[in-house]
């Protein structure tokens, strides 16, 4: 814990309610949120010819930049005791879920699919950097 001095420049800190540990963030907020991204933009093939799906209104958009801001932040909750596991390498890889939710915001703002698609990715990505260290029976993300 931190403890302001008299000298100390910065203003007291305030204090947090965490309501969720670390399992029920990842289902309640961060796993929605992101499939809301992974979902936005997607191509597949049937006996019809390919297909391909693209958030086409003001809203379906704003709503890809809310689950990418929402993924962001999330990176930020689990910097805050009691989910903080350690100062290193989970605030490392955390962060990396930040960094990657801010070029995805900066791709859906842009409109530009293909860059949101490899946003995606890279967030996927930065979900599994973490699982593989730290929730090693979660191979994928997004399973149950
Ligand atoms: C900084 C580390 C970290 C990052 C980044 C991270 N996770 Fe997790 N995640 C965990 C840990 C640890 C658990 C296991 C929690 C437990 O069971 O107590 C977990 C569990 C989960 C679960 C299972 C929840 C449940 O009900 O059992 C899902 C789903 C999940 N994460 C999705 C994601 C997605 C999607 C992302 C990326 C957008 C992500 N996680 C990024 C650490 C992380």
């Amino acid at each position: 814990m931190v403890v302001a001095s008299a000298c100390d420049p910065r203003p007291p800190q305030p204090s947090f309610e965490p309501m969720s540990d670390v399992k029920t963030l990842m289902a309640a907020v961060i796993e929605p949120a992101a499939e809301v991204y992974w979902d936005a933009v997607g191509s597949w093939d049937d006996s019809t010819g390919t297909h391909v799906m693209v958030p086409t209104t003001d809203s379906a958009w704003s709503a890809v930049q809310a689950a990418a801001i929402t993924v962001g932040e999330s990176g930020n909750l689990l910097l805050i005791p009691p989910r903080a596991v350690d100062q290193g390498t989970w605030a490392q890889l955390a962060r990396g879920m930040t960094t990657a939710s801010r070029e995805a915001l900066a791709a859906a703002i842009a409109r530009d699919t293909s860059r949101v698609f490899s946003a995606g990715a890279a967030l996927y990505d930065a979900c599994t950097a973490c699982h593989a260290k730290y929730a090693t029976e979660i191979l994928r993300p997004n399973a149950k």
